[in-house]
Parts: structure tokens; C-alpha cells; sequence
């Protein structure tokens, strides 16, 4: 039997269902010299806003126990130089790319896909709709403005439009049908979980902002709970995203009802996890004599 894991996306033909995770890949140009680009799906790139951002003060990192802090605070060299210098080259790859974009209001966001318009080859845009390292509140608990971004972007996008939402939300499920309502082709569930890290010989946080955003094995349940909750309300896909290592956690990803996953903290430790994980989701298919990826999709037995 033949394995097969491509899938279709939201019209994207995927080789593997392995997205890069926003962020954690650069720009998409940096890395590919040490990557296998056949093994992953569609890159997907930090995220760009309107005017540049040189992020948060040091320090940005911090390690917890299986997993991570960052509170990088969205810097970024700006849409405009984006597309001048960085753009270009990642399209030349041979792997769909997906650009995250963020603003602090609807007209940032409306600014900057303005200008991505111009660039047929882009694949889909990603509103990151969750990043928890500003000063503002996170826009996926202000609602107006979470459905005003989604609603306004999708009119003028070229391109589908991706929602990434925060875990940090009274219910993820219902947030997910509100992006499903306001257009959106699909979701991203989710990026990191607001937390803090105390350095106890200086008793100063971790991070300069005190708090930052949790990523890494640590929040896999978490993540995998929000796919699960959100598979049930909406019919959009979702892209799983939080802790994936492995092909096993993609599998209880696609169980719960993501289409694809990204892979984010793990591929800061190891850039050949796209390539183990699409091998070992290879294996777990032809163990399991199933077909197609797809026929997981949702598929927990309860
Ligand atoms: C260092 C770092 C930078 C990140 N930057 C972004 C970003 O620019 N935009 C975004 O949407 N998510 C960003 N994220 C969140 C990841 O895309 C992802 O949602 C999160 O880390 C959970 O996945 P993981 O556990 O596989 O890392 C960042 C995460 C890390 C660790």
C-alpha cells in the first residue's frame, strides 16, 4: 500500500502536513540550507507588521521545565523591507509559503496584506491574533476587534486568510466559530500560553517583560485540548500547533481534528524534526495500513 502524506489545505497542495511554526524559522530564507525542504508542508514566517519592530529588551528566553519562554515581542524588519529583500528569495523555494502578519489595529493589519497582495506566489496570510508580548491586551480577548481584523482582511486578501488565536480565551471553541464567521479559510490553535519564570538568586523574572508566551512539550495537552474543543464547532481546517515533537503527537493532532500541525520549539532544538516526524508519520500509517493522512483527521474514539 501506498503511504501517502500530502494533503490539501485550503486549496494548497502540502507535501507533508508539517508547517514551520511562526517565528521559530525566520524570515523562511535563513534556514534552508539546513533543512530537508521536501519534508515540510509550507513554511510559515515570523511575523511581519507594517512598520519595523526591534522587539522587547533582553532577556527574550528562558528554559522551563519541557519547554521554553520567549517574549520576543514581534521584531521584525517591517512589511517593506520584507518584500524587498526577504520575499523574493523565499518563494524561490519549492514549498508554499504562508506569511504571519500583526498590527496593533484592524488598518495595520489592512496596510501590510495591502502590500503582500502584489506577490501572486504567496500562499495564504497568517493574522497572528494571539502574540501575548506586546503592551496591549492579546486581540483575541477583545472580540470586536478580533472579528473587525478578520472580517476587513478577508475583504481586501488576495490570498485565504489564516486566524491564529491565543489559548489564553474563555472558550476557544466558540472564538474559532467567530473566526470561521467573520471568513476566515482556517485556524491556527495556538500559539503560546501566557507564563512567567522567577530567577530565585536574584528574585527578578526570567524575562524582561516579567511575563511572556509558553511553548514546547509543556503545553502539547493544552494545545491538543483546544484542537479537540474547536474540531467540534467549527468546519474550517485547523492547523494543530504546541509542544509537537514527534510523528506520535502529530497523530493525536490530527486524532483530535487538526489537517496539518506545526512545529515550532522543536525544530529550535532540532532542524531534522520536520524530517524525523514525516518519516515516523510515514511508518505510523503503513503500521496502521491507512491510507491517507486525512483518515485520521478527527477520528478519536471516545
Ligand atoms: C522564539 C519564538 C518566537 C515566536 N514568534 C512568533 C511569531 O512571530 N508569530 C507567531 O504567530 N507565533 C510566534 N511564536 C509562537 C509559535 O509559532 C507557536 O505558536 C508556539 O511556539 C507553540 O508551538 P511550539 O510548542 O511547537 O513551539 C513564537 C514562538 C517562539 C518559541
Amino acid at each position: 500500500m501506498k503511504n501517502n502524506i500530502n494533503i490539501d489545505f485550503i486549496g494548497i497542495k502540502l507535501k507533508t502536513p508539517l508547517l514551520t511554526a511562526s517565528g521559530t524559522f525566520g524570515y523562511g530564507d535563513e534556514l534552508t540550507d539546513l533543512v530537508d525542504l521536501n519534508k515540510i508542508g509550507a513554511i510559515v514566517t515570523k511575523t511581519i507588521t507594517f512598520e519595523a519592530r526591534s522587539g522587547n529588551p533582553q532577556p527574550r528566553i528562558a528554559e522551563v521545565s519541557s519547554g521554553m519562554l520567549n517574549t520576543i515581542g514581534l521584531q521584525n524588519v517591517g512589511v517593506q523591507k520584507f518584500v524587498e529583500n526577504k520575499l523574493e528569495n523565499i518563494l524561490k523555494q519549492n514549498v508554499p509559503v504562508i506569511v504571519s502578519v500583526a498590527g496593533a489595529c484592524t488598518d495595520d493589519y489592512i496596510k501590510t496584506v495591502k502590500i503582500l497582495n502584489a506577490f501572486n506566489k504567496i500562499s495564504a496570510v497568517e493574522l497572528n491574533l494571539s502574540c501575548p508580548n506586546l503592551k496591549k491586551t492579546i486581540i483575541s480577548q477583545d472580540i470586536n476587534l478580533f472579528s473587525d481584523i478578520i472580517k476587513k482582511v478577508k475583504k481586501i486578501s488576495k490570498f485565504p486568510v489564516i486566524a491564529k488565536l491565543s489559548p489564553q480565551v474563555q472558550d476557544i471553541a466558540s472564538l474559532s466559530q467567530t473566526a470561521q464567521d467573520c471568513g476566515a479559510d482556517a485556524v491556527t490553535l495556538t500559539n503560546t500560553f501566557p507564563a512567567m519564570a522567577i530567577d530565585i538568586n536574584t528574585f527578578k523574572p526570567k524575562l524582561s517583560t516579567v511575563k511572556g508566551g509558553m511553548s514546547g512539550p509543556c503545553v502539547k495537552p493544552m494545545a491538543l485540548r483546544c484542537v479537540y474543543d474547536a474540531y467540534q464547532k467549527i468546519k474550517i481546517p485547523i492547523i494543530g500547533c504546541g509542544g509537537i515533537c514527534s510523528g506520535a503527537d502529530a497523530v493525536e493532532f490530527f486524532l483530535a481534528g487538526a489537517r496539518c500541525v506545526s512545529i515550532g520549539t522543536a525544530a529550535l532544538v532540532d532542524p531534522d524534526v520536520f524530517e524525523s516526524t514525516a518519516k515516523e508519520l510515514e511508518e505510523y500509517l503503513k503500521n496502521k495500513k491507512i491510507s491517507n493522512i486525512k483518515d485520521l483527521i478527527g477520528k478519536v474514539k471516545l
